[in-house]
């Protein structure tokens, strides 16, 4: 069975990461999809942000890496994929999440969303935290890969000459 994995992933972190592992335990496919959330103003581009996906899960021949704009749901249609995984860290992610959980359905009904539960070691992790404490040049080794601490680092490096 095919599944979608969507979100802003500016960065993509090991929570993610984790996520994606747990969902391939499940699903024989997954499209990890870059996508724009109203919500949020990303500091990569999607092209920056989907290549740090693919250089991370680019060898597995079961992982695809996309970019949408537009609705979630629309996506799923053109691709007719009817599962979408979303992680779940906290308590505090829950009502986010039934929110958009609904709102999905009611766009199309064939449509479920599975929460996978991010390993309690990363429960505390985002990437606005990643994106905060690298913009003050802490040390974000623990939580990304170094690929993605290289991009941080380059941003800011860019930023400030
Ligand atoms: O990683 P994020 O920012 O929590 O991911 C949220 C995302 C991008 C999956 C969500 O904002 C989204 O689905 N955006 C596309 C627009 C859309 O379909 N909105 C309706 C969702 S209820």
């Amino acid at each position: 069975m095919k599944a979608v994995y969507p979100g802003s992933f500016d960065p993509i972190t090991y929570g993610h990461l984790d996520i994606i592992e747990r969902a391939l335990k499940i699903f024989d496919e997954l499209w990890v999809v870059v996508m724009v959330n109203p919500r949020k103003k990303p500091i990569f581009t999607a092209q920056e942000r989907m290549k740090m996906i693919s250089q991370l899960v680019g060898g597995k021949r079961n992982v695809h890496v996309d970019y949408h704009e537009g609705l979630l749901v629309d996506y799923l249609k053109k691709q007719e994929i009817k599962v979408l995984i979303r992680g779940l860290r906290a308590v505090t992610d829950f009502q986010y999440e039934l929110e958009m959980a609904i709102a999905n359905k009611h766009l199309c009904g064939e449509l479920e969303t599975v929460f996978l539960m991010t390993d309690e070691k990363f429960s505390f992790l985002s990437s606005s935290l990643v994106r905060e404490v690298a913009a003050m040049g802490g040390d974000v080794s623990l939580w990304v890969p170094p690929n993605v601490a290289e991009a941080l680092r380059k941003l800011k490096l860019d930023a400030v000459i």
